[in-house]
C-alpha cells in the first residue's frame, strides 16, 4: 500500500489493453483517491496508447495516470516489478486462467471479467486459490452493480417478497460478423464460446443473485443462424433452484447491434420484479400483488445509502461499482458482491448447458467433473 495523503491507497495494473479496459481506467481514474494505476500491460505495443486515447479522459486525468503508470510487454514482468495490490485481468477469456493463477500467486488481489474461465474445474481451483492465500477475486459481472439491485438481492435474501416461483432472463446483445472477425478469438470455442459463455454467463449469475439460489439442473438448445463463429449465436434453455424456483433463458448475439437488450424478471410470491437495460436505458419496476410500484422506494434507500455520486457513476460505468467494492472488501477483509465462486457457479452453469446440448439430456449441477469446453466443436449447428 502506498504511503500517499491516503494511507490505503491501492496499486492497480491492467493485463489487456483491448476493448473493455476503457471501462476498468475510466473506474480507475474516477477513484484516484483510493486507487493509483500503476501498470498497463499487453503484448500488443501499440494497445496502451490506443487505451489511454480511446478512454477520452479529461486531460487532468490522463496526465495524473501517465505520471504513475509504466507500459510492459509480459505481465510476470510486471508483477515483479510493480507487486501490484489489484491486478485485472482483461484478456481474452481463454486466457484468463494461467494470468490469473499468477497473479494470485503473486499476492495480487484480481478483478476477473467475465467469464471467470473455460472451465469448471480451473474456476473451482481460483477461487479456491484466492482464499487460501487470502485474496479477493471480483468479477467483471457487472448486472449486479446495476443501481438499486443489491438491495433488491438483499431484500430477497430477507424473505420480504416472499417464495421466489420463476424468473426469465433475455440477453439480445448482438454484434455483427465484423466483430467475430476483428480478433481470431472471438466465437471461438476454446477462447471465448458463443452466446451463452460470452454475453449470457453474467445474466445467469444475475439471475441467482436475484433469486438467492443456485442452478440444480439445467437442459437448453444452442444454433448457430447469422453470426460467422465457431460456437453458438444463439441459445435457448431452463434452468431449476436449490429453492424450487425455475427459470427460463434466451441468450442470442444474433440480434442487432443497435438493440442491445438485457432483461430479468421474476415472480415472487408477494412482487414482480422486472429490471432491464435496453438500448443503454434502465427500467426498474418492483409491483406488489396490491399494484404498488416500490421502484422509487429503492432508489431513494439506494441514494441514502451510497450517495448520489455513486449512483451516477455505476449507472454510467458499473466498472466502477466493482472497483469501489473491491476497494472496500480489501481493506475490510470482506467479500466483494462478485465474488470467486459466483464466477465459478455462472461458467459451471454455462457448461452445464453446452453439455446437456451435447449429451441430449438434462445435466445436474455443479458438474462433477471437468467439462471440455473443446469438445462442443464436434457438433454441427448450423
Ligand atoms: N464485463 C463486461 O461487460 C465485458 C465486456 C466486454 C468484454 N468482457 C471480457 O473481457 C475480456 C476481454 O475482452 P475484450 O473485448 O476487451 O478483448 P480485446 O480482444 O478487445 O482485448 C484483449 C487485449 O488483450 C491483449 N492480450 C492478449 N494476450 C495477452 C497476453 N498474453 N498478455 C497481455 N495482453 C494480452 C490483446 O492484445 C488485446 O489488447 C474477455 O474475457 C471478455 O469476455 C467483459
Amino acid at each position: 500500500m502506498s504511503t500517499e495523503s491516503n494511507q490505503n491507497k491501492l496499486k492497480a495494473a491492467i493485463i489487456g489493453c483491448g476493448r473493455v479496459s476503457i471501462k476498468h481506467i475510466k473506474a480507475i481514474s474516477k477513484l484516484d483517491d483510493k486507487i493509483t494505476l500503476c501498470a498497463l500491460v499487453d503484448n500488443n505495443p501499440d494497445a496502451p496508447s490506443h487505451l489511454l486515447s480511446g478512454a477520452k479522459l479529461k486531460s487532468g486525468a490522463l496526465s495524473k495516470i501517465r505520471s504513475t503508470m509504466k507500459t510492459y510487454l509480459d505481465y510476470k514482468e510486471m508483477l515483479e516489478a510493480v507487486h501490484p495490490d489489484i491486478v485485472a485481468i482483461t484478456v481474452p477469456s481463454g486466457l484468463h486462467y494461467q494470468i490469473a493463477k499468477d497473479c494470485l500467486l503473486a499476492g495480487a488481489n484480481i478483478l476477473l471479467e467475465k467469464p471467470m474461465t473455460m472451465s469448471n474445474t480451473a474456476c473451482k481451483e481460483l477461487y479456491e486459490l484466492a482464499e487460501s492465500q487470502g485474496l479477493k477475486i471480483a468479477m467483471g459481472h457487472i448486472y449486479r452493480y446495476f443501481p438499486i439491485v443489491s438491495l433488491i438481492a438483499e431484500d430477497v435474501k430477507n424473505g420480504k417478497f416472499g417464495k421466489i416461483g420463476h424468473g426469465s432472463v433475455i440477453v439480445r446483445w448482438g454484434h455483427e460478423n465484423e466483430y467475430y472477425s476483428q480478433a481470431a478469438w472471438r466465437g471461438t470455442w476454446k477462447s471465448d464460446g458463443g452466446a451463452l459463455m460470452n454475453q449470457t454467463v453474467h445474466a445467469l449469475d444475475l439471475m441467482c443473485y436475484l433469486m438467492n439460489t443456485e442452478a440444480t439442473r439445467v437442459t437448453g438448445m444452442i444454433a448457430s443462424r447469422f453470426r460467422d463463429m465457431e460456437a453458438e449465436d444463439t441459445a435457448l434453455g431452463v434452468f431449476a433452484c436449490q429453492n424450487g424456483a425455475l427459470c427460463q433463458v434466451e441468450g442470442t448475439t444474433a440480434t442487432s447491434p443497435d438493440d442491445h437488450e438485457a432483461s430479468f424478471y421474476i415472480n415472487a410470491e408477494n412482487a414482480c420484479i422486472r429490471i432491464a437495460l435496453r438500448k443503454g436505458k434502465p427500467s426498474y419496476s418492483i409491483t406488489t400483488n396490491k399494484g404498488k410500484n416500490l421502484a422509487f422506494r429503492y432508489l431513494r434507500r439506494y441514494i441514502k445509502q451510497f450517495g448520489l455520486f455513486y449512483l451516477i457513476a455505476v449507472a454510467k460505468n458499473p466498472h466502477f461499482g466493482i472497483y469501489s467494492d473491491l476497494y472496500q472488501a480489501i481493506l475490510s477483509k470482506g467479500s466483494p458482491i462478485a465474488d470467486g465462486r459466483s464466477g465459478y457457479l455462472a461458467v459451471d452453469m454455462v457448461l452445464g448447458f453446452y453439455r446437456s446440448v451435447l449429451e441430449k439430456q438434462e445435466i445436474s449441477l455443479p458438474l462433477s467433473e471437468e467439462f471440455p469446453i473443446e469438445s462442443m466443436a464436434q457438433i454441427s449447428l448450423k
